[in-house]
């Protein structure tokens, strides 16, 4: 029970990995915030959590709205009373169309750094209050290994979570003061329920093959290394970052 009467937003956590983390999550003792854009993927998580046991409630957000996003921390001030742990994980992710970055419109540069990288911000300035008067929190921000390995057709994502990384390097020297920690993680190659056509067999075979562990990694993977930031196990560490990446090789 490792987020025993936590209080977690965690965005973004109508499917995929986020979705893991709320079971996670309500199994460890928080009381959940399944934060999505899509209302009725956050509502089906949200019961399922409850369902299995766990507390939880569904918040339909658009993370790159600051009065969204504000509702989404007065709904969970109002079911839960405060807010401990924030997970910046929504992204334009899954959905996302690679291309060339001379054919990236600036409407899609726009919309994917919206999302991505001022919705961390936005998050963050939201819990901000809450937390600082709590004198404590645990923000944890979803970065992604591309920010140092680079990756073609897809600047306007590697440029989105480089953002996230910075920030998280900037809110931890702010927040510090308070108690709070902001850390961040690297995801690599993690396999969802959800299909994607960003990476093709061919582009698995190379990436496999730069991965020190030789496996696709599973929403399971992520877990640990969030719930480990998200708790007091990490309690000295502050604007970190951690690889969840298979051990993928960088040069
Ligand atoms: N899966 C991977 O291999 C991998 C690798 C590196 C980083 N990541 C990062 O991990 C996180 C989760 O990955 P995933 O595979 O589960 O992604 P996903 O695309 O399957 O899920 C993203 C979720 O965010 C929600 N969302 C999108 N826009 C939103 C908005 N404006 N407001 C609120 N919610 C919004 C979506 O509805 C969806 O439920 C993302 O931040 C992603 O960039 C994933």
């Amino acid at each position: 029970m490792r987020l025993k009467d936590r209080v977690a937003i965690i965005t973004g956590a109508g499917q995929g990995i986020g979705r893991a983390y709320a079971f996670a999550f309500a199994r460890e003792g928080a009381q959940v915030v399944v934060a999505d854009l899509n209302e009725a993927k956050a509502k089906a998580v949200a019961e399922e959590v409850v369902a299995a046991g766990g507390r939880a409630i569904a918040v339909t957000v658009d993370v790159s709205d600051r009065h969204s996003v504000q509702a989404m921390v007065d709904a969970t001030v109002t079911a839960f009373g405060t807010v401990h742990v924030l997970v910046n994980n929504a992204a334009v992710f899954a959905t996302l169309t690679m291309k060339p970055f001379e054919e990236i419109s600036v409407e899609e540069w726009d919309r994917v750094l919206a999302v991505n990288s001022r919705g961390t911000f936005l998050c963050c300035q939201a819990v901000a209050p809450v937390m600082r008067a709590n004198k404590y929190g645990r923000i944890v921000n979803i970065s992604s290994s591309v920010v140092q390995t680079g990756r073609a057709h897809y600047a306007h994502y590697v440029a989105s979570k480089g953002a996230v990384w910075a920030l998280t390097h900037a809110l931890a020297t702010e927040l510090g003061t308070d108690g709070i920690t902001v850390n961040s993680i690297s995801p690599h190659g993690i396999v969802t329920e959800v299909p994607r056509g960003t990476i093709t067999d061919d582009q698995w075979a190379g990436i496999l093959a730069d991965q020190a562990l030789k496996r696709k990694g599973e929403v399971s993977d992520m877990v640990g290394a969030t719930l480990f930031l998200a708790s007091d196990d990490s309690k000295y560490m502050t604007g970190q970052t951690l690889g969840v990446d298979a051990g993928l090789r960088y040069t």
